[in-house]
């Protein structure tokens, strides 16, 4: 397979660059042309930021499987479109060819016609990193079902929740998942949050663990008997479900600032070709190459940059079932070897817990097979990179540090890996079709200022002003809070939420949230979500959720609470803890809880989180102007406390 959209100099990514802002339409077609539609589009783009509509390819018709499955059968269905390696690196591990993935996801396909799934139902899939989730997720697809992944670490009734905004009737769960040293009991998680879903109508259940389940009748069928009534019935060909290129893909709930996760919707034919153009460029995939992404297959990098991106340029993909820590830290080094690895793509928290393990692992690893090093979810500090560099790209891997969104679909800045240059901390240059502007408080452009450093920079929030074809097109069930979350901010411009510098050479340097989003070891935590769990806990009459710098985890939760003093038993920070774990999932664990007698509000009662986060941060010296505060002594009765 050959990519001709595959920019490979300096000079090209200018050009297209060029090309993609001064005649965006037909910029994209020809990307876009690369593909298999059932039918073409009658038009590239239609569009408007502020009554917030967005589509590409309208009138296209396409099924994404059969550009991440069939078309690739002719030249390349012997060759691995899944390696999976499984969490015990005594077990075997199993590759599925392109054809043998094809077979499998067509007869998953029947699998969920023959339980009543149709076309733009909702499915909720909950597995662990098996490469039946892939074969799940791309089942779907065929059908055109509209998958929700939902990540294992989350709790029933995070689960209930996300069941019940997207009305999902179907789920696809295993017995459990293993993950390092422990086994995860995804069903009977499932159960509990059922208890409170009674429209849910099937749960297709995976043996994995051989962990005990309860399976009600009528309700929950195992998976190999479903697949095993599809034998039977002799050709298992699928035609795959025509879908207009707007139809949505897929529903994937990520937190924001205020209330309950959204439900951010991708659609099946700019997202194709959104992922399937960044991917080959980003990491410069050539055919032959091992591809391994490090992340979860339930957040928005595994389904980009495991399942959809890799497979329709046809790459080989490794899914990684286990952790980075078992049975030992060489755990990735030992998988880059193993499989011959040639482009490893993971997180500055991977990298950073296993800097503190030191580097006398490493040495017993050749690593020579690597070509080319990822970095996604939040900023890389300095001393990672070069770490990551040294140590495992050996000084000659290009590190492509990828700055994106569950929102963006796929990568939106980042160095082209030996094709354009790093710079150390630096997302560097956006991606052909992407247009940022930084933006102060009032939304006009930011202007250049002299850093500490003698540097002119530009600081702003960064905002885009212009579609690309990954773009979220609306949040499930709710469009009214898309436009208020992505477009209301900044007229006629996307907010990412994020803040970022751009140096005279125009690479973005992105600092992190500047809203009440935590970035915690990769994942994206609401602090309004940990103080409503918080909240739920007996004895709590209220709480403040701020983010501190964390050594490994980037950022960590820091949580104020306010108890009742009349409160019988004393009250347990771990019991807090054991609240937040069920509600939410043991990732929004607060790494820190002070109990305090009140929080610093102003006279209209607003909470102010900014002299928290100066707490938190250990900045008591520096806590800015307190006079606006109702109480002031509550301020010092805090630090004196501080944790
Ligand atoms: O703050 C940015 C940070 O992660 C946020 C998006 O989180 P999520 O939707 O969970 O997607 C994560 C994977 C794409 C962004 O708003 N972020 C992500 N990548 C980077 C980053 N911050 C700095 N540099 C990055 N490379």
């Amino acid at each position: 397979m050959s990519y001709p959209f595959q920019i490979k100099t300096k000079e090209a990514y200018e050009k297209a660059y060029q090309q993609s802002v001064s005649d965006p339409e037909g910029f994209w077609a020809d990307v876009a042309e690369q593909f298999t539609w059932k039918q073409k589009w009658d038009k590239v783009l239609n569009w408007d930021f502020k009554d917030t509509f967005i589509e590409w390819f309208r009138g296209g018709k396409l099924n994404i499987t059969e550009n991440c499955l069939d078309r690739h059968l002719e030249d390349r269905g012997d060759t691995p479109a899944i390696i999976w390696e499984p969490n015990d690196p005594e077990s075997r591990h199993r590759i599925l060819t392109y054809k043998e993935l094809h077979f499998k996801v067509m007869q998953f396909a029947h699998v969920l016609r023959n339980n009543g799934v149709k076309k733009g139902d909702r499915v909720c899939i909950y597995l662990g990193m098996v490469p039946e989730l892939a074969i799940a997720t791309l089942a779907c697809a065929r059908i055109g079902a509209i998958h929700s992944v939902i990540f294992g670490g989350f709790s029933a009734q995070s689960i209930a929740d996300r069941l019940q905004d997207a009305h999902a009737a179907f789920i696809i769960t295993a017995d459990g998942a293993y993950r390092g040293n422990k086994d995860i009991p995804l069903k009977s998680t499932i159960d509990d949050a059922l208890t409170t879903c009674p429209f849910v109508r099937k749960v297709i259940v995976l043996t994995r663990t051989h962990t005990p389940v309860s399976m009600i009748k009528g309700r929950d069928v195992w998976w190999e008997d479903e697949i095993k009534n599809v034998e039977t019935m002799g050709n298992p060909y699928f035609e795959a479900e025509v879908m207009d290129a707007e139809d949505p893909l897929f529903i994937l709930y990520t937190s924001g600032s205020t209330g309950k996760p959204k439900g951010v919707v991708h659609s099946c034919g700019g997202y194709m070709v959104y992922t399937t153009y960044s991917f080959v460029n980003v990491f410069q995939y050539t055919p032959g190459d091992v591809y391994f992404c490090t992340a979860d297959i339930g957040w928005i990098t595994g389904h980009s940059y495991i399942v959809y991106g890799p497979l329709a340029a046809g790459a080989t993909t490794l899914i990684f079932e286990g952790i980075p820590t078992y049975p030992d830290a060489g755990r990735f080094w030992d998988i880059v070897d193993k499989h011959r690895v040639n482009i490893l793509y993971t997180a500055p928290t991977a990298i950073r817990s296993l800097m503190s393990f030191g580097t006398d692992l490493i040495k017993q690893y050749k690593l020579d097979s690597l070509k080319v090093l990822g970095s996604v979810g939040e900023p890389i500090n300095e001393e990672a990179w070069h770490w990551f560099d040294e140590n495992i790209g050996k000084g000659k891997c290009p590190i492509v540090d990828t700055w994106w969104q569950t929102e963006t679909g796929g990568i939106m800045i980042s160095n082209l890996a030996g094709v354009t240059p790093s710079k150390p901390s630096y997302a560097t240059l956006p991606l052909p079709g992407i247009q940022p502007v930084l933006v102060d408080e009032n939304g006009n452009d930011a202007q250049p200022v002299t850093n500490d450093k003698g540097e002119t920079i530009v600081s702003g929030n960064l905002c885009i002003r212009f579609p690309w074809p990954g773009i979220l097109r609306t949040t499930y069930g709710d469009h009214e809070r898309f436009k208020q979350a992505y477009f209301s901010t900044y007229e006629n411009k996307y907010f990412t939420g994020d803040g970022s510098f751009r140096d005279t050479d125009g690479n973005y340097r992105i600092t992190g949230r500047v809203d009440d989003v935590l970035n915690v070891s990769g994942h994206r935590i609401g602090t309004a979500e940990v103080e409503n769990a918080i909240n739920m806990h007996s004895g709590v009459i209220e709480s403040a959720v701020v983010g501190y710098p964390h050594p490994i985890k980037g950022q960590g939760i820091y949580a104020f609470v306010v108890t009742e003093n009349s409160h019988v038993h004393e009250l347990n920070k771990d019991d807090i803890l054991q609240t937040v774990s069920r509600l939410i999932g043991a990732i929004a664990k607060p790494d820190k809880i002070q109990l305090v007698s009140g929080l610093p509000k102003t006279r209209s009662g607003k909470i102010m989180r900014r002299i928290l986060r100066k707490i938190a941060e250990g900045e008591t010296g520096n806590i800015g102007d307190t006079s606006t505060l109702l109480d002031p002594a509550v301020v010092e009765d805090i630090i004196k406390n501080k944790l």
